[in-house]
């Protein structure tokens, strides 16, 4: 047997022992696999990746029947999007799911059920998609942000009480890539202060802490089907909870703000949107719960694989997760240090990492300093809600996310459609990053 043989044969035996559970570590004789493609070496991953999203022609039908009998709105009764509501209250073990248009419509929902109004503030944790800063401010409320560990990525629990004020009336934690925030401690600040949780689990399908799935750990968990998202609908999202009252009230809200049950008339009882999910779009996310829970275990598999090969080669580490808790990895995460690479910068290792057919993304950046948050707080409704010193010092604050500055800095991460490759793709990245540690000096010397 020569050496590849025996490579592509190990990998072939790692990938199906994988699927039985098992764990195993990561390749031992992909440590000499020559010199980075820059360099003039053979690239890592020769091949592609798998597409996203994906979707089966036996979803077709069910599609063409909604379409076939012009009951497309879930105004009114009956129809895919209560039974998916059931459906995904079920998967995740919630009392109950509300399906809506968006994860942001999601968002927006849950605040206004919890209380948050014009004036109020929510603490916020600033690493993730800027529709969970957007939604607080589509309140009138003011995003308050924790700081970022910069081990775990989510909301360091530490940075919180020292931004509650008298006006403070949630906490919205992310589950950014699937990974669980450390939610004990975080339900216990909210409880202590009297605070509602609201937590952002549009990357956190299927996401566990602690025997519960993220999205059912706080009072509201909101969730996002979008394109991208492990379980797509072009568009779409849902919230859950334990208390069944409470997603009435999102319920309620999400329907032009009609009284639960009444779905049509023209009658409202509270302020309300038009945040409804379509028929067509729960059918497509009711066809995809078997492969959701398939592809979640082989993207966990593939991420427990890449975190072990980490951690032998250092330098480049993975994320520190809670204790008894699993991550969904929409993206896999990883933070760069610089100085295990010989000063080869985070960018300089992209591209080289890009010429091994790796692509990579350098994550989410500042976003406070963008300029949306200035525009908010420089409107006349926010000079209005909150004095000119409060909003200085919140402007001002903005410099204290050391943790969050140091993430965004440091972060280099691969997609979830790249999970989704087998086992011997897993090899060719860790391979890659092999190649460009022990080059690192010569590459850094490159443009
Ligand atoms: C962390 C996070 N929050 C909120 C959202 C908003 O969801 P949507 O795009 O469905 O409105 C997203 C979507 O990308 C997200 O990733």
């Amino acid at each position: 047997m020569t050496r590849r043989d025996f490579v592509r044969t190990t990998a072939a035996t790692t990938a199906a022992l994988t699927w039985l559970g098992a764990k195993i570590a990561p390749n031992v004789f992909a440590a000499d696999a020559g010199k980075p493609a820059l360099l003039g070496g053979q690239r890592a991953h020769p091949g592609g990746w798998p597409k996203w999203p994906d979707w089966r022609k036996e979803w077709e039908p069910e599609i063409l029947d909604i379409l076939r009998s012009g009951r497309w709105s879930r105004a009114g009764s009956g129809g895919k999007v209560p039974v998916f509501e059931e459906e995904w209250a079920k998967l995740l073990g919630a009392k109950k799911a509300l399906a809506t248009a968006s994860g942001t419509t999601a968002l927006i929902t849950s605040l206004y059920a919890v209380g948050v109004d014009a004036g109020d503030e929510v603490i916020v944790a600033p690493y993730t998609f800027i529709a969970t800063y957007n939604s607080v401010l589509i309140q009138k409320a003011l995003p308050v942000f924790a700081d970022t560990d910069p081990e775990t990525f989510t909301m360091d629990p530490k940075s919180i009480e020292s931004r509650i004020t008298e006006r403070t009336k949630a906490i919205l934690p992310v589950h950014i890539y699937g990974m669980p925030c450390y939610m004990d401690e975080i339900n216990a600040i909210a409880k202590k202060h009297k605070l509602a949780v609201v937590e952002d689990a549009c990357q956190a399908w299927l996401a566990e802490y602690k025997g519960r799935k993220c999205g059912t750990l706080g009072d509201l968990g909101c969730f996002s089907f979008q394109n991208s998202k492990h379980i797509p609908s072009g568009e779409g999202g849902a919230v859950t909870g334990m208390n069944e009252k409470l997603v009435d009230k999102c319920h309620s809200y999400h329907n032009c703000g009609r009284s639960f049950g009444a779905n049509t008339g023209t009658g409202s009882f509270t302020r309300g949107n038009n945040f409804r999910m379509q028929h067509f779009q729960a059918s497509i996310l009711l066809s995809q719960f078997e492969k959701l829970k398939k592809e979640t275990a082989h993207r966990q598999a593939n991420a427990d694989y890449l975190i072990a090969g980490l951690n032998e080669i250092g330098g480049i580490a993975p994320a520190r997760l809670p204790e008894k808790s699993r991550a969904v990895w929409h993206v896999f995460p990883m933070r760069y240090d610089a100085t295990q690479f010989n000063g080869l910068t985070k960018s300089q290792f992209m591209k080289a990492l890009s010429a091994e057919g790796i692509s990579s993304g350098g994550g989410y950046h500042e976003q406070y300093n963008d300029g949306l948050l200035d525009e908010a707080i420089n409107s006349a409704g926010y000079k209005r809600l909150w004095n000119v010193k409060r909003l200085k010092a919140y402007r001002e604050s903005f410099k204290d996310l050391k943790g969050n500055a140091q993430v965004c800095a440091n972060m280099v991460r691969i997609s979830q459609n790249m999970l989704l490759a087998d086992r011997s793709a897993m090899d060719h990245i860790l391979d890659a990053i092999r190649k460009i540690k022990a080059y690192s000096a010569e590459l850094a010397k490159k443009a």
